[in-house]
């Protein structure tokens, strides 16, 4: 029997997950069926639960509903207990097991499609919103020197920073946040846009002398072109510009592996996907 899973959101309808895991799925020989469930803003639990009876045995979930995914379920990973947000479900039984692959995607992108060792590098982490969240720990683990939490809320970035110092996993880094305007005489190897400011819309404002030589900036967005941020780095002598694609194909295997326990290969699919 086809074992179904579905991606959840709101909206939904432009999601490419199905159309990646279809391919993850004919790469390894599974037999899954992906779909797209469209949840009403009030109504994602009831989704899930529907999805469940119909005998679903799992789901990506996508904004706005991680926290609630987080919430609803009755065991959580380790990377979802510290990103307080979920993005996959597996459904075991009537039981929810949460994990948070976003972060785990992110890194393996930076450092395996990309191939820039984090380990000892400066990083600036743009935002302190759930995005970021949930990418700090496996950020942290990587062990870079110093890590800057920025953002337009300045105490969330330093309340962010200061939750996790004195993890065991940030004994390597010097970790600490700060509003946009703090940035000024400070170089960074790795900078990574986590806001949610959209992909025409302004970035925050930055100093012109950010970006280290050979710097790598990421934007967790992704779309035609570049992103406004990408566009400012590339004006600032960035060395390396990537957009999130990659982290979404990275972040969508590490969810295949947790459900059919095989690692499917990223390459061919990210390249379908920008040839499409
Ligand atoms: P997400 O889950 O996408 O991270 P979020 O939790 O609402 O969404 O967080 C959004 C993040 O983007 C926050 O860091 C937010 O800054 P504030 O905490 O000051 O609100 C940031 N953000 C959104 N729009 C922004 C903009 N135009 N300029 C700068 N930062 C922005």
């Amino acid at each position: 029997m086809t074992d179904r899973y579905a991606v959840i959101g709101h909206p939904v309808a432009h999601s490419l997950s199905p159309k990646i895991h279809a391919m993850f799925a004919k790469q390894t020989g599974q037999d899954i069926a992906y779909e797209k469930r469209l949840a009403p803003i009030d109504g994602f639990v009831e989704v899930v639960r529907v999805f469940m009876s119909e005998g679903g045995c799992g789901a990506n979930v996508t904004l706005p509903f991680k926290l609630e995914a987080f919430d609803l379920a009755d065991e959580v990973s380790e990377r979802a207990f510290h990103a307080r947000a979920a993005n996959t479900l597996s459904f075991l039984g009537k039981r929810i097991v949460a994990d948070n692959t976003d972060g785990v995607g992110l890194v393996r992108d930076i450092e395996n499609n990309l191939g820039f060792r984090l380990a000892g590098k400066r990083v600036l982490l743009m935002g302190a919103g759930g995005a970021a969240r949930g990418v700090l720990l496996p950020l942290l683990e990587t062990r870079p020197s110093m890590l800057v939490i920025a953002n337009r809320t300045v105490e969330k970035a330093m309340e962010l920073a200061q939750s996790n110092q004195r993890q065991p996993v940030a004994a390597h880094t010097l970790l600490s946040g700060c509003g946009f305007d703090d940035l000024s005489g400070l170089r960074f190897d790795l900078v990574i846009n986590a806001t949610s400011s959209s992909i025409s819309e302004r970035p925050p404002a930055l100093p012109d002398k950010l970006f280290a030589p050979d710097a790598l900036a990421y934007d967790m967005m992704y779309g035609k072109g570049l992103t406004s941020f990408l566009a400012f780095a590339e004006a600032k002598n960035a060395g390396q510009l990537a957009d999130g694609l990659g982290m979404l194909v990275e972040q969508a295997a590490e969810s295949f592996v947790i459900w059919r326990g095989v690692r499917p290969d990223t390459q061919p699919v990210m390249l379908a996907l920008r040839k499409s």
